[in-house]
Order: structure tokens, then sequence, then C-alpha cells
């Protein structure tokens, strides 16, 4: 069988080929997923295989991601693929982080060491090889920063033209600046990330532009890769959560395939369990999963968060993303602007940084243990998405007791660090010094 793009409603499973240029499925209008036959891979043989390339100066063995090609195989030729050696992101960890998780140990996954500075980089690498691939000149998408980023320098390096949507304010400046440098054509629309992607869908179908938001079933394939390079790292031992901030929810929807498909090939025994958090004020899929996911999606029509990454009130992939958190007995779970903003700090002080919206792990967890639902002595890794130089201007605020929630309620600099400012004599700083 070779690899075959399916719909993803059970109902319909309707099957098309890898290079069909589509985003929904034309029979039902359900997300797709790329499918393979895995029947022949040895996980024992696979597990080498990944070790040796870690010493193998070849980019696409260099790469954090193609390193574990074997398990998105949909490419006939990796020729196509340009990489900027993403991924290879450390797992570190973080006691002081984990004291006020409520843990007796965290580990973090800091997806933000990748070349633009987000997990968006290991999906990315996917989706550019498939627009290669398909011999598309120019590629598109909608985002609220890292997306566009990520987008903009992949497409530039491998001689896309790189077009970015983007909302008009609500992003940080360190996103939009990198979209600028990497030399993409940056439009600013007057509206919200639920509404420019139904206006970037209608336009890619109209000037046949390829799309490149997570929709796109090769971007998913990439980002698997953050969840199989986990393991490797962790010679196999499954923790017993994961936890990751969720928007538009493909991220989720990525990790649990790539976790169910490594347990198909035997390389893990167990599934972990997922937990997903939001923002407050952009939490459908909380709201959506709180009775079990079993009424109708209700998007938020005016999604507010100060971590701008996950200002989404209508994620396209939610559907994926319920199917993974109940086949891992996995959990969602929301943090106010006030908790996102001290776990922030938190992980600040611990050494590792991370923008806000990846800060809503360590907020959530340290609601789940509050609640027993995560033990005290879990394994836990917690995905950071972000790097902190992504949103400085937050920092800044946070840390002179400026920043405010979208209402205008202040929040408290709970862990602030303001600089001191001071005259250019030695004996005052050396009493400030103490
Ligand atoms: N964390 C960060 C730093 C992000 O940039 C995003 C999404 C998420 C978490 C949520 O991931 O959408 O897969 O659930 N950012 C997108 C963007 C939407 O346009 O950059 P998700």
């Amino acid at each position: 069988m070779h690899p075959h793009l399916v719909c993803f409603t059970p109902s319909c499973r309707a099957a098309f080929d890898i290079t069909d240029v589509l985003y929904n499925c034309p029979k039902c209008g359900g997300l797709l997923e790329a499918a393979y036959d895995f029947g022949g891979l040895d996980p024992a043989a696979l597990r080498k295989l990944w070790r040796e390339r870690r010493m193998d100066n070849a980019p696409l063995a260099q790469s954090g991601v193609w390193r574990y090609r074997e398990l998105f195989p949909f490419l006939d030729d990796t020729g196509h693929v340009i990489t900027l050696r993403e991924g290879n992101t450390p797992l570190l960890s973080g006691p002081r982080a984990a004291a006020y998780g409520g843990l007796d140990r965290i580990t973090f996954k800091h997806q933000g060491f990748n070349p633009t500075g987000s997990f968006k980089d290991n999906g990315m690498t996917g989706g550019a090889a498939q627009a290669r691939r398909l011999g598309m000149k120019r590629v598109a998408c909608v985002s609220t920063g890292n997306t566009s980023a990520s987008m903009a320098a992949y497409a530039v390096a491998g001689g896309l033209d790189p077009l970015i949507f983007i909302p008009n304010g609500n992003i940080s400046y360190g996103k939009l600046a990198q979209a600028l440098e990497y030399g993409a054509k940056t439009f600013q629309v007057e509206a919200n990330f639920d509404q420019i992607l139904a206006l970037v869908r209608v336009l890619a179908e109209k000037l046949g532009i390829y799309l490149l938001n997570s929709i796109n079933p090769f971007r998913i394939e990439g980002q698997k890769s953050i969840v199989i390079e986990m393991m490797d790292q962790r010679d196999w031992r499954v923790p017993d959560w994961i936890v990751l901030p969720g928007g538009n929810l493909g991220n989720v929807s990525a990790f649990g395939k790539g976790l169910r498909e490594m347990l198909a090939v035997g390389l893990i025994d167990r599934l972990p369990r997922l937990a997903v958090v939001q923002a407050e004020g952009s939490s459908p899929f909380y709201e959506f999963m709180r009775d079990g996911g079993r009424g109708e999606f209700a998007a938020q029509t005016h999604p507010e968060t100060l971590a701008t990454a996950i200002r989404i009130g209508d994620p396209v992939s939610w559907p994926k993303a319920k199917l993974e958190i109940e086949t891992t007995g996995g959990v969602v779970e929301r943090a106010t602007e006030q908790e996102i903003a001290d776990a922030k700090a938190v992980i600040g002080h611990s050494g590792i940084g991370c923008e806000p919206a990846s800060a809503a792990t360590l907020a959530g967890i340290r609601k789940l243990t509050a609640a027993g639902v995560i033990d005290r002595g879990a394994d836990v890794v917690a995905v950071l998405t972000g790097n902190v130089l992504k949103d400085p201007d937050y920092i800044y605020k946070y840390h002179t007791g400026q920043l405010q929630a979208p209402g205008g309620a202040a929040i408290r600099p709970s862990f602030g660090n303001a600089p001191v400012v001071v005259a250019n004599d030695p004996d005052r700083i050396a009493a400030l010094i103490g």
C-alpha cells in the first residue's frame, strides 16, 4: 500500500492520492490525514538506525525531524526537503518549576530551541517539502505569529514565495519581525485568526497558492517528530503525561497520531496521557470537552488572551484532538491570564524561559495536581512551544507591573523582577547591592 490521504471522519474514510492538493475531504468536508502501511517496520532496527543517524553529518540525518522519516514516508524523493536542522530540541529538568507545579520532578521539551524559535519548524519542514514536491510556487498561511515566522524561513530557504496573513495587532513583534526579516509578503488583516483562515482558504483556492496551516496533513506529519524524538531521548520510556498548550489543536493531533503509530510499530509499549491547556478567554475545546465532547462544538467568536499564540476561537483540528484526548485518557484544562503569567515567570526563573502560550502548560499542571488528576510523583513532560524572546514586550510589562489582561484588569507581578534605575554612583549602587 502506497502512502495516501484518508478522510479522518470514521463514517467516511474516503482515500485520495498523496499528491492531491486537498485540505478537506471532497466527499464529506472532514479533515484529512496521511496513512501508511507500517507492516514491515522492525522497532529494534529503527531505534538503531535513528541512533546511528545522530552521528551522521548528512543534513537529513542531522534534522531532528527527517532523522525519523520512516514514520512519515510520504515523499517519493527526499530531494524536496528543505532543512534548517530543525528539531534536536532538549529535554530539560526544572526543579523550581516542578515544585510550583506540585510535582516531584518535571521535564520540559523545549521546542523554542528550533531554528525560528518554535515547534512550528518541525511541521513546516514537512509541509514545505510537500509544497516543493507538488511544484508549488507560492505558499500561504494565517498565523498568530509562529507559523508565519516558520513558513517564511522555510519558504525562502526553499525558493518558494511566502504570503503571510496575520491579525492586525495581537501579534508579538518578535514574530512579526521574523516574517519581515525572512522576506515574506506580509498582510496585517483587520480580523481575528479564525476569520482570516476563512479568507486565506478562499484566496488559496482562487490563486492556486499552497496552504501551510496545520490543516495541511503534511504539517501534522512533521510535528509527529516532536514525540518521536522525545521518546528516543528518553530511551523509549513512556512518561505518564505529556502536557501541551492548545490553540488550533494541530499539535495535540500530531502528538496523538505519532504516539498511536509508535505503539502500533512496537516502539513504545503504552500511550502516555495527553493534557491540553487553553487560555481561559480562548477555551472552546475546554468547554466542549467539559461534558465529554458529546454536544455540538461551539466556536468562540471573540477569543481573548495575552498569550496571543493561542488566541483562537474556532480550532480546525478539534475532531482529531478529541480522538487523541479520548484515546490516551487525557484531559483538557484552562488557565487564567494571571496563572499563565506567573507560571511563565517561574519557568524563566528556572533558567529556561518560554513565551506566554507555552507557560499555559505549567499553569495547567499546577491546577491538575491540586485537583488530584496528576499525581505528585508522576513522570510529566511539558512541551514548551516557543522561545522566551518571542514576546519580550509581555515580559517587560509583567516584571514592571504594567501587564493588563484583555479586559483591563491588572496582572500582579507575583514573581516580578523590575530593573533598578540608578545614577552613575558606585556608593549608591554598592548600597543597593548590599
Ligand atoms: N504554542 C505556541 C507558541 C503557538 O504558536 C501555538 C500556535 C500553540 C502553542 C498552539 O498550537 O495551534 O497546534 O494547538 N500557533 C499558531 C500560529 C496558531 O499561527 O503560529 P496548536
